[in-house]
């Protein structure tokens, strides 16, 4: 284990870091046997479980194998994640290109990578998604009246899904090129395909169909209600393609022993084992019991093993049974918070300035509770801890969270740059916060906004909030309004022909 980690106040529910990956070693198998393929044609695979099974970890995994490992393929890996806010239209392919700019401009991948037709073609893709997602609205959107909103938000996007498609299209098939006769292969990887926009899926869907040698498209869906229909739309494209499903179960009694002694330095014995395979095999429930035995200095016996489960409501209430105070209180304030958190919106709600906000991150970072992203934003090390969090706030609490969010967020606005990330999260932090005049003009702009980008989902979302908040205002004329936008995005989804799946 390294230092860093002993230091840590636990380790990390964050992915595993790849050289401590343990068992998985058929799924291991499964993928780099798809790797092996990818270079005469273009291959996809999707990791599928319920969450803490191992999606991520592997994914992360991966991507070691394909860029780092010496001896290994050494070649480009572009990642991109999807976080829980609804209409944050391709930012994971957005993602994907400048990790893709950053290769190219890089002395490992330059030589390959750098060409003037890929920098082109990085160059387009980024201006057509920016094209088509970004909103055009100026700062200043939040102190202009209703009508002025209107006039901004409600055009269609200057370029159509096609163009979109055809650019990425071109921009894969220009990366599987340079790929060709060097014994590379690109991997592609999306992090939680599950949570994204229908257009992202759709993207992802038609992208498949025809990938080009030398690119391996490699994403993870997270499984629970049969219905999901984020997982069943992803499934439905991968088998009709032919294309594999590496699905994840729990782990298996070695696999378990090899985490608690290589991640947690615990020794444990078969019995022991056992239990744990019968009662809480999935990593991320392993993970907080090794940390609760370590944090209580107990050791692995099947009698703490069962004191340790028994004492705790779900696994992600043992993760913070062991947190001191303070960052059970950071939680539960950011925890109202859509991921990516921007820095400055998370100093302001934890009340926090110059030498505070450094210390803060190094905070962040040691909990083992959050994690950085690539970016420099952050978010929980994994999405059972926030939802969790949610789940114990009080209905009085989660207002005032979302309130001083919204506050946070308006004065903060000028420091940020994802301009749509900012909009949605107000979206949701006023109507959150019960402030419910603030929350039907925004809601409703930006549901006719995204009815106009054809993602009728995230439309219904922010339509919907906005009948809800017009009934709570008793404004009859907003409600009718927004009942007949809503009734507009009803007629798309439920059509005759769907547009987008
Ligand atoms: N194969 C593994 N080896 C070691 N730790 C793992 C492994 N798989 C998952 N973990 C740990 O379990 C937790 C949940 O894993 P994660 O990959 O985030 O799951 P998912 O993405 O399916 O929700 C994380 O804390 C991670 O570090
Ligand atoms: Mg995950």
């Amino acid at each position: 284990m390294d230092e860093v980690q002993q230091r840590a106040e636990g380790v990390s529910y964050a992915p595993s870091p790849p050289e401590e990956f343990c068992g998985r070693e058929e799924e291991r198998e499964q993928v780099s046997a798809i790797l092996s393929r990818a270079g005469e044609h273009g291959q996809a695979v999707m990791i599928s479980g319920p969450p803490g099974i191992g999606k991520s970890s592997l994914l992360t995994w991966f991507a070691y194998e394909v860029q780092e490992r010496p001896g290994g393929l050494e070649s480009p890996v572009l990642r991109g994640e999807v976080f829980d806010l609804p209409g944050m239209i391709f930012s994971a392919f957005r993602d994907l290109l400048k990790d893709l700019r950053r290769s190219a401009a890089s002395a490992r991948f330059g030589d390959a990578l750098g060409t003037e037709g890929m920098k082109e073609a990085i160059r387009y893709a980024d201006d057509v998604f920016e094209k088509y997602a970004a909103p055009v609205e100026p700062v200043g959107l939040l102190s202009k009246t209703g009508e002025e909103i209107i006039g901004i938000f409600a055009r269609s996007p200057e370029v159509g899904y096609d163009r979109v498609y055809q650019a990425f299209e071109e921009l894969l098939r220009e990366l599987g090129g340079l790929m060709e006769g060097t014994g590379r292969v690109a991997a592609v990887l999306l992090d939680d395909v599950h949570l994204a926009s229908s257009l992202d899926r759709r993207l992802l869907r038609d992208l498949m169909h025809d990938l080009p040698p030398g690119i391996l498209l490699a994403f993870t869906c997270r499984t629970e209600g049969a219905a999901d229909p984020g997982y069943v739309s992803m499934q439905e494209g991968i088998r009709n393609l032919g294309f594999p499903e590496v699905t994840l179960s729990g782990m298996q009694r070695h696999e378990i022993q090899e985490m608690g002694e290589r991640r947690f330095g615990l020794s444990i014995g078969d019995a022991a084992a056992d239990l744990l395979e019968d009662t809480s095999d999935d990593p991320f429930s392993l993970m907080a019991c090794f940390n609760t035995l370590r944090h209580r200095d107990l050791a692995p016996s099947v009698g703490n093993i069962a004191d340790v489960l028994a004492g705790a409501e779900d696994p992600a209430g043992l993760a913070f049974a062991t947190l001191p105070g303070s960052g059970r209180a950071w939680a539960e304030e950011l925890c109202v918070l859509n991921p990516p958190f921007p820095v400055p919106v998370m100093a302001c709600m934890l009340d926090l300035q110059g030498a505070g906000v450094t210390l803060m991150m190094d905070r962040m970072q040691e909990s083992g509770i959050f994690r950085r992203l690539p970016g420099g934003d952050y978010a929980f090390a994994h999405p059972l801890l926030q939802e969790h969090c949610r789940r114990g706030l009080t209905a009085d609490a989660r207002a005032a969270f979302n309130a001083h969010a919204a506050d946070c967020f308006e004065s903060s606005m000028h420091r940020l740059s994802g301009r749509l990330h900012v909009l949605l999260s107000l979206a949701c932090h006023f109507f959150n916060a019960r402030e419910y005049g603030k929350a039907a003009d925004l809601n409703l702009e930006l549901g006719v906004r995204f009815y106009h980008r054809e993602d009728y989902d995230t439309a219904l979302v922010l339509t919907q909030r906005a009948i809800v908040s017009a009934e709570h205002l008793g404004d009859g004329a907003l409600l009718a309004a927004a009942q007949q936008q809503r009734d507009l995005v009803r007629q798309k989804i439920t059509g005759p022909v769907r547009a987008v799946q």
